[in-house]
């Protein structure tokens, strides 16, 4: 199935000309604590395994959708307030999104995007980018789709998407049906007010690889490959334990162990994929040396070098002291 066949299942007898003007949502970032790495289905973003996230509050991104004047050769994209052209990666894969529910071939978009992402905390905004898209879609066409449609539908966009279109914990259950329509995710009811998520960018050079090559790669080359969805089915049990008791040592020891079974099979793919840099290394060694010390912190690590801190607010100032750069998020404030 494509992925424009999808859409046209879960937007069955809906309206396909937009109901108001414009349309305007957000939509958080999310860092995975059990993570999704490798697709069963690489044109519908099903994942070979099921992963569970914490999404960001209020880093994330708002987008502003209408319809471009009548006559627009192109959809019209500005991102934090920089029209782009048509031919930047970010406007790329925006009209390529919007091919899948374009209501006819000559209907041009305007999209207004903003993040409110730092730049320079290092989390990803494609996940919360395409959730607050597909959002933004159902409020312009008023489609009206159900959350897990609109999980289907942002899944679309990028696989990790299908996590933020919720606050707090969120589980992304992979499915097992060809057409995805089982795929999608649904926030655990659970709060934790004293979780804490600190970003630490050690570089910000371009990925060598991107996670749609990676995800490829990995399936088809890891030797261990296979192993993978049954670790993260045990890690997102015990993460479950890990939040129901507000068990920080046990959520983090469980993160970042699953991070780095991850890295693993980056690394064992062949030709390898290595996101770690000697600054990575050395953040590692000083989270672990604290940790021996006696400061309940862990991290987590996503395709790329920078590492995200897992703590609680009683150890806020301590992890401050040791990563004076990093941005803290408390994601259920
Ligand atoms: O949604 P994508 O295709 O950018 O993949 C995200 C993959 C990781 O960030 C490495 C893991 C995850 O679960 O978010």
């Amino acid at each position: 199935m494509t992925a424009r066949e999808a859409v046209e299942t879960l937007l069955a007898g809906r309206p396909r000309t937009p109901a108001v003007p414009f349309a305007e949502s957000y939509a958080p970032a999310n860092i995975a604590l059990a993570k999704y790495w490798g697709k069963r289905d690489e044109a519908l973003n099903l994942p070979t395994a099921s992963s569970l996230s914490i999404s960001l509050g209020d880093l994330g991104s708002h987008v502003r959708l209408a319809p471009a004047p009548e006559g627009a050769p192109t959809d019209t994209i500005t991102l934090n307030g920089a029209p782009l052209s048509p031919d930047t990666p970010f406007a790329r894969r925006a009209s390529a999104y919007f091919d899948l529910f374009r209501p006819s071939p000559s209907f041009r978009f305007d999209l207004q995007a903003r993040n409110t992402i730092p730049t320079a905390a290092g989390f990803a905004s494609s996940a919360s980018g395409f959730a607050a898209l597909a959002k933004a879609a159902d409020a312009l066409f008023g489609w009206n789709l159900p959350r897990q449609s609109l999980s289907i539908l942002a899944r679309l966009g990028s696989g990790s998407a299908a996590r933020s279109l919720a606050d707090g914990f969120v589980e992304w259950h992979a499915g097992e049906r060809s057409d995805g329509m089982d795929s999608f995710a649904t926030p655990l009811p659970d709060r934790w007010p004293a979780l804490r998520i600190g970003a630490c960018v050690l570089s910000s050079a371009e990925k060598p690889v991107g996670s749609r090559d990676g995800m490829r790669r990995s399936v088809r080359t890891c030797p261990f490959y296979s192993s993978w969805p049954d670790l993260v089915a045990r890690d997102i049990a015990t993460l479950h334990d890990a939040i129901a008791a507000r068990d920080i040592a046990l959520l983090g020891a469980t993160a970042e162990s699953n991070c780095l079974a991850m890295h693993s099979l980056m690394m064992a793919t062949r030709p390898p994929i290595l996101y770690f840099l000697p600054e990575t290394l050395t953040a590692i060694r000083a989270v672990w040396a604290a940790r021996a010390d006696g400061l309940p912190v862990w991290f987590t690590m996503d395709a790329g070098p920078n590492l995200k801190l897992l703590f609680e607010s009683s150890s806020e100032s301590s992890v401050r002291a040791l990563f004076p750069t990093a941005t803290i998020v408390s994601p259920f404030a």
